[in-house]
Formats: structure tokens, C-alpha cells, sequence
């Protein structure tokens, strides 16, 4: 039965990630799983199997029709989101939907526009910028311990499912986008790309990403679907210390290094830059153990309730968008370095 105090959340795309999200919202002690489509029936089997109490169906204009729904989870592929997620918001419907927000910067900002109007919360699952590690991140830079940021190199890799609306850039270096977004308050100047569909007739499924930013800093991220190791490595370095985030790890994946390069008032010794160098020993911070998507869901529930902009809102996923554009414009030419235009 209908709780009317609860928000009233149907579900969109029962695949791979969206029981995970789902799991979450079933768990909410404000919110209510009422309804879950799929248009794939041994997703809807299982959905059924799982959510006994919970309607299913095999059509999304039912769910967006049904006036005792509040707020919709779209965790479907990244091309079908433009067309879900302004219908969603048409049908008056508070919206979280899966990275990327969509395939366009143009579509993300009038999916935002469209949410602003009709008075809605939009929440993009950014899944990092609610992780306890990215929070310590943030905490740590905002301190200042690091100094003065000199840059963010990222790693990503594994054998992960290659998707035929998105390619790697878009599906998997886009998460350090967001993560960078969120960190730093500077935007990037240009970013300049390089990609390759290691499968013949494919997206890339690989890609080498550089922005640089007009203070000097500088970010870089690898992103690999064909790989036979799993990694997930950030390493941000500041003028006075340095760190160092190993998601594969089992422990200590986030250590701080009092470590840095420092001129040296020492006479120059001919062929070396005149600098010092202090090697410090990792320094492990410990992370609370709070699921992402549950500190996400947290976050979609207060939003409605208190009618104002999530952590992970439109704007910031526009931008998110708009570095992912870029990159990949860069890439179809080779390289090329592409202005971004704030
Ligand atoms: N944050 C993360 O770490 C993370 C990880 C994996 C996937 N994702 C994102 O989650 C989304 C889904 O990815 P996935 O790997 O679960 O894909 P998937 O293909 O496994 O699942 C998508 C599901 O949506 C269903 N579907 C598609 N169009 C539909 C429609 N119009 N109506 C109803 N159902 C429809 C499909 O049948 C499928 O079951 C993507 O946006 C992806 O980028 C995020």
C-alpha cells in the first residue's frame, strides 16, 4: 500500500547498475521502490523476484503516468536518456539518472533548464562525488596541507563492457571529470585527446586525456576498457605534499606523502635542475565505510524534501558533459587542443 509520507520512486532500466541504485532507494526510510520497468523481460523476472511487493512493467509511460509516483530512477543506456529523462520531467517527476547525463552538452543543458522550470530536482550519478575517499580528498585540498595543487593523473582500467552510444571517454574517464569538477574550483583552458577503438568497428575503448588550465595545473587521465588489471589510481601532487588514491586496493587505498621538490640553495651541480627532493612515507587516512550510493540517495531524498540543488546537480554534470565534448573533439582530430568555452 501506498505510503503517502514516503517519496514514491519508479525505476527505469533493471540492467547491470540500476538494482544497485534500486537497493538503495528500497532501503530509504523516506522513500518508497513503487514501481520498476524494464524492457527486457529476464530483467523484469528478476526484478519481480526480488521486489515482490513492487508493480512492474515492461512500459516507461506507465510509470510516468501514474500520479502516485514522485520521483523516477533512469538507469538506462546514455542514448535513451534525452528522450527519458525530459519526459520524465514533463510528467512533473523529480529525476536521478546514471553518467553520462546524456551523449550532448546540449542536451544536459536544457535537460537542466527543463528541471529548473518545472521545479524538479535533477541528480546525475556521479557515484564518486559521494564516495567517502573523493569527500576526504576535498577535505584535504580544501586545507591547503597539499599546498598548491600541481596536478591530478588518473588511472582506469579493466575489462569492462564496451558500449555502442557512448565510448570509453564519455563512459569511463568521465568520472574523473566529475571528480576533477568537484574538486578543483578552477575550470580547465583546453584539453587535447587522443583515443583508439583497439576493437575493429567499435568506439574507443581507450583513451589518453590532458586538460591544462591556465595557472599551470595540469590533469591527466588513462582510461582502458581492454585491459587484463583492474586499476583505479589517483594521484593528485601539491607543491608541499602529495597523495595517492588506490581504489583496487584491499587497504590504506587513500595515503598522504610528505613528499616534494623544493629549489635547492645549494650550488648547482652541472646537468641537474638546482632543486631538493623530500621523500616522505605514505601516511594512510582512514575512510569511513558509507556507501556512495546510499550517501547519493541521501542526497536525491533531501533535495526533493528541502527543494534545493544536489551535490551532483545538472550544472555541474553540463560542465561534466562539456569536458567529455571536448575531449572527444579533440580526439576525432588527432590530438588537436580544443578551447573550452565556459
Ligand atoms: N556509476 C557507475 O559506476 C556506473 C557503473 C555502471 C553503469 N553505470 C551507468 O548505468 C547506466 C546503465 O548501465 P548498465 O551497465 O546497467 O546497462 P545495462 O544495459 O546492463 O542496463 C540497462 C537496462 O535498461 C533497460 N532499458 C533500456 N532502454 C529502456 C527503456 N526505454 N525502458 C525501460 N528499460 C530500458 C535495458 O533492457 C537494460 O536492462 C548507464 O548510464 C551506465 O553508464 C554507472
Amino acid at each position: 500500500m501506498a505510503d503517502s509520507t514516503k517519496i514514491r520512486v519508479g525505476f527505469i532500466g533493471f540492467g547491470y547498475w540500476g538494482p544497485n541504485l534500486a537497493r538503495n532507494i528500497a532501503r530509504h526510510p523516506e522513500a518508497q521502490l513503487a514501481f520498476i520497468c524494464d524492457v527486457d523481460e529476464s530483467n523484469r523476472k528478476r526484478a519481480a523476484m526480488q521486489y515482490p511487493g513492487v508493480r512492474v512493467t515492461e512500459n516507461s509511460s506507465s510509470i510516468l503516468a501514474d500520479d502516485e509516483i514522485d520521483a523516477v530512477v533512469i538507469a538506462t543506456s546514455a542514448g535513451t536518456h534525452d528522450f527519458l529523462v525530459k519526459a520524465a520531467l514533463i510528467a512533473g517527476k523529480h529525476v536521478l539518472v546514471t553518467k553520462p547525463v546524456s551523449t550532448t552538452s546540449t542536451s544536459a543543458r536544457s535537460m537542466t533548464a527543463l528541471a529548473a522550470c518545472n521545479k524538479r530536482t535533477l541528480l546525475v550519478d556521479h557515484t564518486f562525488l559521494y564516495s567517502n575517499a573523493v569527500e576526504s580528498l576535498k577535505e584535504i585540498l580544501d586545507s591547503g596541507v597539499l599546498g598548491k595543487p600541481l596536478y591530478y593523473d588518473a588511472t582506469r582500467t579493466g575489462l569492462g563492457i564496451i558500449k555502442n552510444d557512448v565510448d570509453v571517454i564519455a563512459d569511463l574517464a568521465v568520472h574523473d571529470m566529475a571528480i576533477v569538477d568537484f574538486l578543483f574550483d578552477e575550470s580547465p583552458a583546453t584539453v587535447s585527446a587522443v583515443s583508439a577503438a583497439s576493437i575493429p568497428g567499435q568506439l574507443p575503448s581507450l583513451a589518453y586525456v590532458n586538460f591544462n588550465y591556465s595557472s599551470g595545473f595540469h590533469v591527466h587521465m588513462a582510461a582502458n576498457w581492454i585491459s587484463p588489471i583492474k586499476q583505479r589510481k589517483i594521484i593528485i601532487a601539491g607543491s608541499e605534499q602529495m597523495l595517492c588514491w588506490d581504489d583496487a586496493q584491499l587497504n590504506n587505498t587513500l595515503c598522504v606523502y610528505n613528499s616534494g621538490v623544493f629549489e635547492s640553495l645549494e650550488p648547482v651541480v652541472v646537468g641537474r635542475a638546482p632543486l631538493n627532493y623530500r621523500s616522505g612515507e605514505p601516511r594512510p587516512v582512514e575512510l569511513l565505510t558509507k556507501e556512495a550510493l546510499a550517501s547519493e540517495v541521501d542526497d536525491f531524498i533531501a533535495s526533493i524534501r528541502e527543494n534545493r540543488q544536489p551535490r551532483s546537480d545538472g550544472n555541474s554534470a553540463t560542465r561534466v558533459m562539456q569536458m567529455a565534448e571536448a575531449a572527444d573533439l579533440s580526439a576525432r582530430q588527432g590530438g588537436k587542443p580544443i578551447n573550452l568555452n565556459w
